[in-house]
């Protein structure tokens, strides 16, 4: 699908004449260049004289004619003109969107190169962080990085999607002019953030979220209710969050809003409720926050009991509409099989589970531990992680509510616990500079680093590794193909000798 020249750019119709140049290539310019790798936005990165080049939605081997857009940090953005081979990698798009959608970065790309380029983002954020630190190479496991395991479903793998609302629709290039671009629901545009791509049809999204997306667009149109305007701060509608149990198929819908506005939100929940009558549960969430975060402030349950079912590892779990939960159900299963395979848990072994969410690495690894640690920030986690330790009959889990730095501090000083292994899953920014170096003090025999940003999670870990921390192994682990995400388990263990 031709995707509309974002502002500022060239138009697509100027003629695509390359240049051979033995300097680097100015704004505008048409270069012809082999794609080589992709970087952690999932942009094919390929040379040019004197820097690369980084192009959306171009794939490792082939071979693209670019205009060049523009420099950014490091090296220079373009944009596919033509795509001359497309190379040993291109698969069939799975969906309508490829290629416009910013939701899926590497919608062509064979899957068996997905991975191979995935390993290598672990593998080059290791080494760089290693590099940083002025720490050996040869302190890397002896097996190097493991092979990415891969996900077992490639569509309809996400139990939750996040849709965004907008005042201003992304237009695509074959739409005729003067359209009405007033109203759009569902993902952003790459590097487009005040427009909105109306997604009819998403190929990653669990069975019938799409559904329920073009529903939600319909009524809303039909009832003139007004979407989030993100300059003006503006409109009723915010996001769209669909989630679904996968194992029990519990739905929720979360509308999140500026405000109440009930007469409009809850007649618009009785009519989906109608429409889909698989959906188990309805809230809505409002946030006066001028983010674009789909959390709320304030929680009104519309309809059922406000949190749906899921089960990982043979336990279940209750989630509520802001609490975190691997969005991969199956492929999370895989994830913390891994880990409980790191932790080497032992009887009487205390096991901290640092940034717990609601309680599921722990609850699912921890059932032979002596005791469970959770420590969370966010008070709706904490809870549903108290309500799944007691609906699974688990006695011997303490969650802590807080910040980490906080409640670890509360854990060591007020309990004197100690953990003999210690899980660390922080989100995507990693950990805070000042964690480190009390997740070091600790002092756990076993430490497991989950990581959901390889560049972080690396840095993160030559730290422990500085801190005389022997790296036993780093497997990466696919939960989200066709983007550039991917998981790590870094295993390691106190070494013989460190104090
Ligand atoms: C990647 S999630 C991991 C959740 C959980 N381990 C799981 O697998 O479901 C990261 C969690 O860290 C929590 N978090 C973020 N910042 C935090 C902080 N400063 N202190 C404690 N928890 C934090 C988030 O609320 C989120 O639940």
């Amino acid at each position: 699908m031709p995707e509309t020249p974002p502002p500022n750019e060239a138009s697509a119709s100027s003629p695509a004449t390359p240049v051979v140049l033995e300097r680097k290539p100015r704004k505008n310019e048409i270069v012809d260049l082999t794609i080589e790798r992709i970087d952690d936005r999932g942009r094919g990165i390929g040379p040019v004289p004197q820097t690369n080049l980084a192009i959306r939605f171009a794939n490792p081997g082939a071979r693209i004619r670019a205009r060049v857009l523009g420099r950014s940090k490091k090296r220079l953005d373009g944009r596919i003109e033509e795509i001359l081979d497309a190379g040993p990698h291109a698969s069939p798009a799975r969906c309508p969107h490829a290629g416009v959608c910013g939701g899926c970065a590497l919608p062509t790309m064979e899957y068996s190169e997905q991975l191979r380029q995935k390993r290598r983002l672990v593998e080059d954020a290791v080494e760089r962080a290693f590099t940083g630190r002025g720490l050996d190479m040869g302190k890397l496991p002896s097996g190097g990085i493991q092979d990415v395991v891969a996900a077992g479903k490639l569509e309809g793998y996400r139990n939750k999607m996040d849709f965004s609302f907008g005042s201003k629709r992304y237009i695509l290039a074959d739409e005729p002019e003067g359209v009405d671009a007033s109203f759009g629901l569902g993902l952003h545009a790459p590097g487009l953030y005040q427009k909105v791509l109306d997604v009819d049809h998403c190929a990653i999204a669990f069975e019938g979220a799409s559904e329920i997306l073009r529903s939600t667009r319909e009524l809303a149109l039909e009832r003139g209710l007004s979407p989030w305007d993100l300059k003006d701060h503006k409109g009723l509608l915010r996001h769209l969050v669909v989630r679904r149990g996968e194992r029990t198929g519990d739905t929720m819908i979360n509308l999140v809003t500026s405000e109440r506005s009930a007469p409009e939100i809850d007649a618009l929940a009785a009519t989906l409720l109608e429409r889909h009558p698989a959906v188990t549960t309805i809230v809505q969430n409002i946030t006066t926050s001028v983010a674009s975060v789909a959390y709320g402030e304030e929680e009104h349950v519309l309809f059922g009991p406000g949190t749906i079912q899921d089960e990982i590892g043979g336990k279940r779990f209750s989630i509520s509409a802001d609490s975190f939960f691997q969005t991969n159900t199956s492929q999370a299963e895989v994830l913390f099989d891994l880990v409980r395979e790191a932790a080497a848990l032992e009887a009487k072994d205390a096991l901290f589970d640092v940034y717990c969410g609601a309680g599921t690495i722990g609850l699912v690894i921890g059932e032979d531990a002596g005791s469970i640690n959770g420590f969370e920030s966010a008070p709706t986690a904490v809870r549903d992680a108290r309500l799944n330790a007691e609906r699974n009959g688990v006695d011997h889990a303490t969650f802590f509510e807080g910040d980490v730095l906080k409640t670890m501090r509360e854990a060591l000083d007020e309990r004197s616990l100690r953990p003999d292994v210690l899980v660390v899953d922080p989100p995507r920014a990693g950990l805070h500079p000042k964690v480190p170096a009390q997740l070091i003090e600790l002092d756990s025999p076993r430490v497991v680093y989950v990581s959901c940003n390889p560049k972080t999670g690396a840095h993160d870990v030559a730290a422990f590794v500085e801190a005389g921390y022997e790296l036993r192994s780093i497997q990466p682990v696919d939960l989200f193909p066709h983007t550039p995400h991917v998981e790590a388990v870094f295993s390691l263990v106190k070494s013989r000798g460190t104090s």
